[in-house]
């Protein structure tokens, strides 16, 4: 069959080798892709909310199959077109991933089916947010309500540092028309674990959980990013805390969601604090997270396909997914100024590594030649190993091979 992967990030990159693997895959495309994926797939040079040059080039290629990857298009209503053009399509209709497209959405969603979150309000006006703000606990968590590549969350310590973020989200909209309306939170004391789930709308098959490090420098310091590495499985979701969740916020979540006529079919990813009182929601989305699939998918056995065709065709419950019982790990060398400000387009150099490391490219290109960097993220040094502490030797004792102008990766990945 021929599939064509939407996305141009190291989840796609990590993505297309899954498929590239499978038995059933005759010709991977993917749009627009980047210089690593072009390695595994065949770059087309269309961006991911282009839909009807997607949909032209699915039926003149006759693609079997598009794998919609990114929160934007699936916001957007990608799969929803791509049903209605009789394109077979993996990933949530837009009704689905709101919970991801809408923090306001998803937070109301979740306080009315009793599903387990932080306590929040929800503002669109500015000065009645303000007022808010003059007595609330601290710190406190403020977020733009739409989509802004992870980086649309501020953690503040004290009132002033809060009044500053909330006029920069809402007036000077730094995350655009995200901030348009802002959700207040309650901040969460705990340690983080992200579960990704494959679902056919009623059947959910959980992946192996993993460990995000969203913020830029060692210690958890700085600004959030899309994350700085992960590892796989994390210990701390024990099977007992695994029950727990499945009970409160797994199955509630998919079973509300089809009752509201919203059943999700793709991969749902539940973004978890285990607090002291119990499991809660930090955030759902609607879709692989990036880089938790770059140390996930790799342990899948199973033939890809068959889960991605289980999840589709509803048959979900009839396939038994198995997963290697290795260790995942990966950390992200990044440009300089990520995520704020990001010079594009420096040479990279990367000198010959261990037959154990796999680079999955993030932001690449190709220029004259020569690979560039080309975003925030530049390239995602993976590996498979026995344990964590030989994942992050084998790691960070070659990551100095990768060279580029102002580069920079965290030190402390799986540490905690
Ligand atoms: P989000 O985009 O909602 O996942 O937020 C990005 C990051 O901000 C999360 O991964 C957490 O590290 C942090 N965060 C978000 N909401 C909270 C909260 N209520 N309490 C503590 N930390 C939070
Ligand atoms: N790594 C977080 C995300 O994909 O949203």
């Amino acid at each position: 069959m021929k599939v064509l992967v939407i996305g141009g990030g190291g989840r796609e990159h990590a993505i297309c080798c899954q498929l590239k693997k499978s038995k059933k895959v005759t010709k991977l495309y993917c749009a627009p892709g980047n210089a690593g994926i072009a390695e595994v797939a065949e770059c087309v040079p269309i961006s991911v909310l282009s839909f009807e040059k997607i949909i032209e080039f699915a039926k003149t290629e006759h693609i079997d199959l598009v794998f919609v990857a990114p929160d934007d298009p699936l916001a957007l209503g990608l799969v929803n077109e791509l049903e209605k053009a009789g394109i077979r399509a993996f990933g949530p209709t837009k009704e689905a991933a709101i919970i991801e497209g809408s923090k306001a959405f998803s937070k109301d969603f979740m306080k009315r089916n009793s599903i387990p979150t932080a306590s929040y309000e929800v503002f669109s006006d500015f000065e009645k947010a303000k007022q808010y703000l003059e007595k609330f606990n601290y710190p406190v968590v403020l977020k733009a309500d739409g989509l802004a590549l992870g980086k649309g969350v501020l953690i503040c310590e004290d009132e002033k540092s809060a009044l500053l973020g909330l006029s920069q989200i809402m007036l000077d909209k730094v995350f655009g028309m995200a901030g348009s309306s802002v959700v207040i939170e309650e901040f969460l004391e705990g340690k983080e674990v992200t579960v990704l789930a494959f679902t056919d709308g009623e059947t959910v098959k959980c992946m192996p959980a993993s460990q995000d490090h969203k913020k830029a420098f060692d210690n958890d310091k700085g600004l959030n990013t899309g994350g700085m590495g992960a590892f796989a499985p994390t210990l701390t979701y024990t099977e007992e805390i695994a029950n727990e969740t499945l009970d409160n916020i797994i199955l509630p979540t998919i079973s509300a969601l089809s009752r509201e006529n919203r059943t999700f079919k793709g991969v749902i990813y539940f973004g978890l604090m285990l607090t002291k009182n119990g499991v809660k929601v930090i955030e759902y989305n609607a879709r692989f997270g990036d880089p938790e699939t770059q140390v996930v998918l790799p342990l899948l056995k199973t033939d890809f396909v068959n889960v991605v065709d289980a999840c589709i065709d509803g048959t979900l419950s009839d396939l038994s997914i198995e997963w290697e019982n290795k260790t995942g790990f990966c950390v992200v060398v990044a440009s300089g100024g990520y995520p704020s400000n990001v010079v594009k387009g420096y040479p990279i150099t990367i000198e010959p590594m261990s037959k154990d490391i796999k680079i999955f490219h993030s932001g690449t290109r190709i220029d004259n030649g020569v690979l560039v960097t080309n975003g925030g993220r530049v390239l995602c040094v993976t590996t498979i190993a026995d344990n964590i502490e030989q994942a992050r030797q084998i790691v960070y004792g070659q990551i100095d091979k990768i060279k580029f102008t102002d580069s920079r990766y965290r030190t402390d990945i799986g540490i905690k």
